[in-house]
């Protein structure tokens, strides 16, 4: 079976990763969060009071001080993302992350990092991998290409489940006003903006299961495989 690139974008908190890490489980493919490499960055930016326009001491940072990878908690089969080799997956889900991660996600510098090393981890492709820019600048050339979006009230409701399992109690308003923040800052930036690919498939995730979100994106991966293997034996 060919090894495709999955590509899941889209607004803060649709439904990506989880359905992300589903389908990346049914095809036996590796999974990566892009967004929690950004939110990495932002939290060593955060705990070294490293301001976030102070670009000689970012770039010499991203260069000397920060290693991010990925490690995976045999318990919860999760895979967690590890900070100079230390798993730090509660703390970048912290609500100061999250309102920082957008204006950190902004900086180019930032972005060249995290993009390559993104290309690297995929270049075996075989992965799913969901972010704001996977199928307009990682991976162009990702055989599937999904982009999710929902209404700001009910991503805010999930948000909100997932903070509260987490221990966390964050009033609504305040969940939703960080959404549309980010979804924002993420569409209006300069360098990769969020933005839907042209030979994207629209996943509005509303009124469906996650189930539903799991399924719609395998289908799209079969006719993907099927294309491409009608392609080989064509010629
Ligand atoms: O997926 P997430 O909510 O954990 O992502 C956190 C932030 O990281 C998001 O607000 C924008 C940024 N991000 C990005 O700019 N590009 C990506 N590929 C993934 C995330």
């Amino acid at each position: 079976m060919k090894n495709l690139v999955i590509a899941i974008d889209g607004y803060s908190s649709c439904g990506k990763s989880t359905t992300a890490k589903a389908v990346a489980a049914a095809l036996h493919y590796a999974y990566l969060d892009t967004g929690a490499m950004y939110r990495g960055v932002t939290l060593f930016l955060l705990e070294n009071n490293i301001a976030f326009d102070d670009m000689p001491r970012i770039e010499q940072v991203l260069h000397d001080e920060i290693h991010l990878s990925f490690k995976r908690n045999r318990r919860t089969g999760r895979n967690e993302l590890c900070l100079n080799e230390v798993i730090r997956e509660d703390d970048i889900r912290q609500m100061r992350v999250s309102n920082s991660v957008s204006e950190v996600s902004v900086i180019a510098q930032v972005r060249h990092a995290m993009v390559a090393q993104q290309q690297r981890l995929g270049r075996k492709r075989g992965v799913v991998m969901d972010g704001r820019d996977i199928g307009t600048t990682v991976f162009p050339d990702a055989e599937v290409k999904i982009f999710m979006t929902a209404d700001v009230e009910v991503r805010a409701r999930r948000r909100q489940d997932e903070l509260t399992a987490a221990g966390q109690d964050v009033p609504l308003p305040d969940i939703i006003e960080n959404l549309r923040k980010r979804d924002h800052i993420d569409s209006t930036r300069a360098e990769s903006p969020l933005r839907r690919a042209a030979d994207a498939v629209l996943l509005d995730t509303t009124h469906i299961t996650i189930t539903e979100q799991v399924d719609f994106v395998l289908d799209k991966v079969s006719s993907a495989l099927f294309a491409a293997y009608a392609h080989k034996i064509n010629g």
